[in-house]
């Protein structure tokens, strides 16, 4: 696996590769890399015959009293578990490279959010910094197909959202939700809970099930289904639930009843992290 810290190095490797009529895929991460992102570089592979995946923590994200300095970093390891996964190219600039001189962007790329809901509501700029480093990333990799993961479905939603409202010429996958044996989903932030936590944690992906359950039963009342997967998340101690919500896949919005497709979402605090976690609602 080739590491590439400079944009004109990436940008001349690629190039070449293009020249040769090869095509790129994509998948950007924070690095922390765990079992769910190596499943996107698998659904890079199968659609591309040259994976660049991107690890850079992206400060534009973070809002002041989040885990900026704290995020995971360890760059030696991520390059070990993409390699053995068959990424060609990591990519890894320092804040430097991406927004030079200030540190900071100073052209953003902001959603429109009318009302500001869920993850938009409690972490104001947040998407507008996801959205802004997904661009410059798009504009310097130029992938033919990119990968998200599930798991992050409002960051999923918007960055579909922005890709063609911005004509990006990418075929975006959104890859399912990887596991832990115990139904968690897996994600970077999962190390911060202690052992405790981690079981409390597990009541999460518990009220997604029950609700999913209650929606294969014939129950189609959103309101039923929230409340179904609420008593599950008050029942457990240690759990503290910011949002259980049936929402449509195109904007996230609230619906009065599911239909195939609807998605629930997830977000509660265990100890001092917040939790993320959804479900498609099958036909
Ligand atoms: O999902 C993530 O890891 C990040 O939000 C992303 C998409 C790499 C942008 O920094």
């Amino acid at each position: 696996v080739h590491v590439i810290q400079h944009v004109d190095h990436l940008r001349a490797l690629l190039a070449e590769h293009r020249v040769r009529g090869g095509t790129v895929g994509f998948v950007p991460t924070m690095g922390a890399l765990h079992a769910g992102h190596l499943s996107l570089v698998d659904a890079a592979r199968a659609r591309s015959d040259l994976v660049v995946m991107s690890v850079f923590v992206n400060p534009l994200q973070f809002g002041p009293n989040e885990d900026f300095a704290a995020y995971p970093r360890d760059l030696a390891a991520d390059r070990a578990q993409a390699a053995s996964r068959g990424v060609d190219v990591v990519f890894a600039p320092d804040t430097e490279a991406l927004y030079p001189k200030t540190g900071a962007a100073p052209v953003r790329v902001i959603p429109e959010l009318d009302p500001p809901r869920w993850e938009a509501a409690v972490r104001p700029g947040h998407f507008a910094g996801v959205l802004t480093v997904v661009a410059k990333l798009f504009n310097i990799v130029r992938p033919d197909v990119a990968v998200f993961g599930q798991k992050d479905i409002q960051q999923a939603t918007l960055i579909r959202a922005m890709t063609a409202a911005l004509d990006f010429p990418i075929d975006l996958v959104i890859a399912p939700i990887v596991r832990e044996a115990d139904g968690l989903a897996m994600s970077s932030r999962n190390v911060y809970l202690s052992a405790e936590e981690r079981i409390h944690a597990r009541a999460l992906s518990r009220a997604l099930r029950v609700a999913e359950e209650r929606w294969r039963a014939g129950e189609r009342s959103a309101d039923a289904l929230e409340s179904a997967g609420k008593a599950v998340l008050d029942a457990e101690t240690g759990v503290r639930t910011d949002y259980f919500a049936v929402v449509e896949p195109e904007r996230l919005e609230p619906v009065g009843r599911a239909a195939p497709g609807s998605i629930i979402m997830v977000t509660a605090r265990v100890g001092r992290t917040r939790l993320l976690d959804n479900i498609i609602l099958g036909a």
